[in-house]
């Protein structure tokens, strides 16, 4: 027998199964939930997942996005510590991570981080082969290579967020005051991992 929904309602198409941009971000920290903001914010996705190995903050964050999203394009949020949730994805975003303690190098990480994606790439492969990953997690150069050699992914679909940070940490007391003539006659790239305090001198 018909529900009063089928019956106030008439369906004009099938429900897509398989979303057509899902977007996951992998660890809901600072950088993870800005990610995330940025994408809704834009209407980036039709589907948003988030992972993480802390379900307290993770189901916080979820819900906090889910109410949002009554203003967003994005009105699927989901968050499970299994990475079942993020079957279909189309990109990955790594955000993942220990944290830098003080006075530890960006390169003391690379272990500990190591093995926190030797836990992370493999689930994203398993659900989502055809899936591009972009790495944010620190330090980032090296854990971009290490997630092209546990992914298995061609080298195009591993992508690194890069030096753009540093580049931009850099090249704002430069600018200030003198906008114009930067963005048309100097062009500045910061290269290279493990760049850091340098604004500060
Ligand atoms: N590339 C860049 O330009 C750039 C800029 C800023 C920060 N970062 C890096 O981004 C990373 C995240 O920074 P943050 O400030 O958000 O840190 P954070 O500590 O706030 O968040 C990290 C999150 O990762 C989660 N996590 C840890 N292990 C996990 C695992 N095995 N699986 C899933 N989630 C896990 C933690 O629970 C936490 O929620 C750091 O490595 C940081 O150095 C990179």
């Amino acid at each position: 027998m018909a529900t009063l929904k089928e019956k106030l309602m008439t369906p004009v198409a099938a429900a897509s199964a398989v979303p057509s941009s899902k977007i996951t971000v992998v660890g809901v920290g600072q950088v993870g939930m800005a990610c995330a903001v940025s994408i809704l914010g834009k209407g980036l996705c039709d589907e948003l997942a988030l992972v993480d190995v802390l379900e307290d903050k993770l189901k916080g964050e979820m819900m906090d996005l889910q109410h949002g999203s009554l203003f967003l394009q994005t009105h699927k949020i989901v968050a499970d510590k299994d990475y079942a949730v993020t079957a279909n994805s189309k990109i990955v975003v790594v955000t993942a991570g220990v944290r830098q303690q003080e006075g530890e190098s960006r390169l003391n990480l690379v272990q500990r981080n190591v093995g926190v994606f030797k836990g992370i790439i493999p689930q994203i492969v398993k659900y989502s082969p055809n899936c591009t990953i972009l790495v944010v997690s620190n330090p980032v150069d090296i854990l971009t290579y290490v997630t092209w050699k546990l992914s298995g992914l061609p080298k195009h679909r591993v992508i690194g967020s890069g030096c753009n940070l540093d580049t931009f940490a850099y090249c704002y007391p430069v600018i200030q005051g003198n906008r114009v003539q930067f963005l048309e006659n100097i062009f500045i790239l910061i290269c290279g991992t493990a760049i850091t305090y340098f604004c500060n001198s």
